[in-house]
């Protein structure tokens, strides 16, 4: 792949600062040709997309189809029903033929080591649309959100409020290549990953705070970020962690002690009146709605970065 100029997007520190800006910055690019209604730039003509959804989605799937028809090419969605990756067939089967008839594959799946085996033995880019660990294509797109509200992410505090998942994950990552204040308040027990978190802070790039006070970690925050208390597959949790993330929820007050520049993000979907009030989300601050429009253009820079385009 790589002799090829092809590449995977499989965690956000698999690529230097410069090239996440670069991408960032293609983005923008990309975004002001969508939204000035050309339709003349089409990178991905004639190129067509497979994408794997081992989960339900509607951002990841919309945005990755919509983004790569707007450019000129054509993704087939295959559901949970369809193709069942490990169970009516081996992962590296389904790599190695969807690579004979796709140029690129989008996969959302369970086990991470899923979306591992299968850029291995895939021919063409493999991108991540979510697994158990991670979700950078929602970082990049966060990022990009960021950027374009707040002027930079380098220097800006994000207080990530609930539970240490694979939202977090992506952030730890981000911020062990990009410089910036990532603090993630959790209750005991629902901290992210022990050993991604010690290496994100050994990178020595960002300030990562880990802690369970979360009055005191959203003050000063430029951003206020939050996702559900469980997770897809964890579903069954779902009344227990209700009771575990008691304090957690991101309320008109938390958003007041924050301050008056703090941003509100979600990357959605949102249990509104559990993680967050509907308070939060319907004001003026919250910036869900741009956010969730930028998967879409960062998912287009990161699959022309991906093909080498
Ligand atoms: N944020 C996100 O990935 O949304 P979907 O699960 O709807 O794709
Ligand atoms: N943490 C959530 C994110 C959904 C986009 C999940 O994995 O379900």
């Amino acid at each position: 792949k790589a002799e090829l100029g092809l590449k995977d997007f499989l965690h956000i520190n698999d690529f230097d600062k410069e090239t996440l800006l670069k991408i960032l910055d293609r983005a923008k690019e990309v975004k002001a040709i969508i939204k000035s209604g050309e339709r003349t730039y089409l990178p991905f003509k004639g190129k067509t997309m497979a994408m794997i959804f081992a989960k339900p989605s509607m951002r990841t799937r919309v945005s990755f189809e919509t983004g790569f028809h707007l450019l000129g090419g054509h993704a087939l969605y295959l559901g949970s029903d369809d193709i069942q990756m490990g169970k009516r067939e081996e992962t590296r089967d389904v790599a190695r033929v969807l690579s004979r008839y796709n140029d690129i594959i989008m996969a959302r799946v369970f086990a991470h080591q899923d979306i591992l085996d299968l850029a291995k033995y895939a021919t063409v880019p493999v991108i991540n649309g979510l697994t158990d660990f991670n979700h950078p294509c929602q970082i990049m797109a966060d990022a990009l959100t960021i950027i374009e509200h707040i002027g930079q992410l380098e220097g800006t505090k994000v207080v990530y409020v609930g539970d240490g998942n694979n939202i977090v994950h992506s952030w730890l990552l981000l911020a062990s290549v990009i410089p910036f204040h990532f603090v993630c308040a959790c209750p005991r027990g629902f901290e992210p990953d022990a050993r991604t978190t010690k290496k994100a802070i050994k990178a020595g790039v960002s300030k990562i705070e880990i802690v369970n006070d979360v009055k005191e970690a959203v003050k000063g925050a430029d951003v206020v970020y939050s996702d559900v208390w469980a997770s897809m597959g964890q579903k069954d949790e779902a009344e227990y962690r209700r009771t575990a993330f008691q304090g957690f929820q991101v309320d008109e007050e938390l958003m007041r002690i924050a301050g008056p520049k703090a941003y509100f993000m979600h990357c959605l979907p949102a249990e509104r009146g559990v993680e967050v009030t509907d308070g939060v989300m319907e004001a003026p601050n919250s910036i869900v709605f741009p956010q969730a429009e930028n998967r879409m253009h960062a998912q287009n820079a990161i699959m022309l970065h991906a093909l080498g385009l």
